[in-house]
């Protein structure tokens, strides 16, 4: 059986118990997923305690992905350039870290939606951890450019270096993106958390595909890319599973079918 879990704080509304009951039925393996909620200044502890439990895997959340990437004995190239970890998987005394985000992001573009992501310009929202976790997943797509626009325009351009070994990355300020109108745009700040929208130009959602990381209900980014003729517009459902079958693929050797399971969760919420 295999003993895992996800540790964040707060942890009572995350999704991942469904999911990965979900993934274990589908799959036939023997699966305990529960949640756990660890103190904010007690990560490590917690994460110790589950492993001498038996723990053989564990999902990390909100705020303790830097924690997490600390916590590990080794670290995938994913979880490197990320600069965290979401997936730990335990090997008797070694602690892989591993980091799905950018991975879940990109199988919902590409194979839930269909859409390509070579040779199109995407622009980033935001140069939090969130940007830095699915940069370097995006740019194995062979995108033409990842534009990051961040209101602390240093954060942007930094990004932008740090990854520029990987394809064509630019960063800059909010206030410097042009009214022309890009393929894709992926919010990744944390603005909708407080209800607000960016103050941006209308005229680069003109059919675009708009992408919000957020899940769970229509934020003011999600609004605005439909005024503004957005072709498509998206939540961050679709990547919460897919990081999530990742996850369970690296635990368990075994590939959920996720589009199933992501209309069965859409249809409940
Ligand atoms: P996460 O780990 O979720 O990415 P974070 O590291 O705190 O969270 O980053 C939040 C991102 O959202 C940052 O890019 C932040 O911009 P700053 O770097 O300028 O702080 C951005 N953000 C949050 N609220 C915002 C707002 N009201 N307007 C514009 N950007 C905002």
């Amino acid at each position: 059986m295999y003993k895992l879990a996800v540790f964040g704080n707060p942890i009572e509304h995350s999704l991942s118990p469904t999911i990965h009951a979900m993934f274990a039925q589908q799959t036939g393996v023997n699966v305990k997923y529960t949640k756990e909620l660890a103190p904010i200044d007690a990560f490590t502890q917690t994460a110790n305690n589950f492993i001498q439990q038996g723990g053989l895997g564990f999902n990390i959340t909100v705020p303790f992905k830097i924690d997490a990437f600390n916590f590990a004995t080794q670290r995938t190239r994913n979880a490197q350039t990320a600069g965290a970890v979401n997936t730990i998987k335990v090997e008797g005394n070694t602690c892989i870290g591993e980091n799905t985000d950018g991975v879940g992001l990109v199988n919902d573009l590409t194979k839930n939606l269909g859409i390509d992501l070579r040779d199109k310009v995407i622009l980033i929202l935001g140069s939090g951890g969130a940007t830095r976790g699915i940069l370097l997943p995006l740019l194995e797509q062979n995108p033409t450019r990842v534009m990051i626009a961040n209101r602390t325009a240093s954060k942007a351009t930094t990004l932008a270096n740090d990854f520029s070994e990987y394809g064509k990355t630019c960063g800059f300020g909010l206030e410097k993106i042009k009214s022309k109108p890009v393929d894709i745009i992926i919010n990744a700040t944390s603005a909708s958390l407080d209800g607000k929208m960016l103050t941006i130009p209308n005229g680069v959602a003109n059919g675009a595909i708009c992408y919000d990381l957020m899940y769970g209900k229509i934020t003011p980014f999600m609004t605005w890319a439909k005024v503004n003729n957005a072709s498509m517009v998206i939540d961050g459902l679709g990547m919460l599973v897919e990081q999530a079958a990742a996850a369970f693929e690296f635990w368990t050797g075994k590939q959920p079918n996720t589009r199933s399971i992501i209309d069965t969760i859409r249809a409940r919420s």
